[in-house]
């Protein structure tokens, strides 16, 4: 099956698309992001039950997103795409104001000191995110990493621009629970199975 869902190097769409989104969905509709998306399993579920919203799952790894795009294909969801990118590159692909939202879920929590600034919660990678949402726009973590969350709220609390905070330890046995809308990636169920409990926050940009 041709993959024409999945925008990656050497397509011509991946020279093109930054500011064409909309044009590329054919639509006016919201578009959410799901960063390290892998499978892509928020992107997809997220896109079954919000017909109205656009979903592109971002990840740097082929094979991962092949496997999303097979599934959203198949179903004939039409408002989901997959970029093959490496988050860093993320300014090269929307325009500021382009996205409404952004997941982030299951990223590598990269616990070495030496590598702090490879963590996607990083406050350069924050930086790159607020350059591309539209003011208010939500931007949510899903982790099961004590570490990285911890690290993740210290690193907001440190910036002067950060509104509307909310997090919980703890998902399922938590108010935030329902925007979550039950949906498990491959890690998230790995890592429940393994005894670790999920941690989400939420914040804007103010
Ligand atoms: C632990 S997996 C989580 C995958 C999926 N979200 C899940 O929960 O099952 C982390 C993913 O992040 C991707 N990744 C890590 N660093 C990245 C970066 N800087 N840019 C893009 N993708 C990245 C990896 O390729 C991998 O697929």
């Amino acid at each position: 099956m041709t993959r024409h869902n999945v925008i990656e190097p050497g397509k011509p769409l991946f020279e093109t698309i930054k500011g064409s989104w909309n044009k590329h969905f054919n639509n006016e509709n919201p578009i959410s992001l799901e960063l390290t998306c892998g499978r892509g399993e928020y992107t997809i579920g997220l896109a079954r039950l919000f017909p109205d919203r656009n979903y592109i799952g971002i990840d740097v790894k082929g094979d991962r997103i092949w496997k999303g795009a097979g599934i959203a294909l198949e179903e004939g969801l039409d408002n989901v795409a997959f970029l093959r990118i490496h988050l860093l590159e993320l300014a090269r692909f929307f325009e500021a104001n382009e996205v409404d939202e952004i997941w982030i879920t299951f990223p590598d929590p990269r616990p070495k000191d030496r590598d702090e600034k490879r963590r996607v919660t990083h406050t350069r990678y924050f930086d790159i995110y607020k350059s591309i949402l539209r003011k208010n726009g939500w931007i949510r973590l899903k982790t099961d990493d004590t570490g990285l969350f911890e690290y993740t709220l210290e690193a907001l609390k440190g910036r002067k621009d950060i509104i509307d905070l909310a997090y919980t330890s703890d998902l399922y046995h938590s108010d935030l629970r329902p925007e979550c809308h039950e949906i498990r990636t491959k890690y998230e169920e790995k890592f429940s199975a393994e005894g670790h409990d999920i941690k989400y926050l939420k914040f804007r940009f103010a």
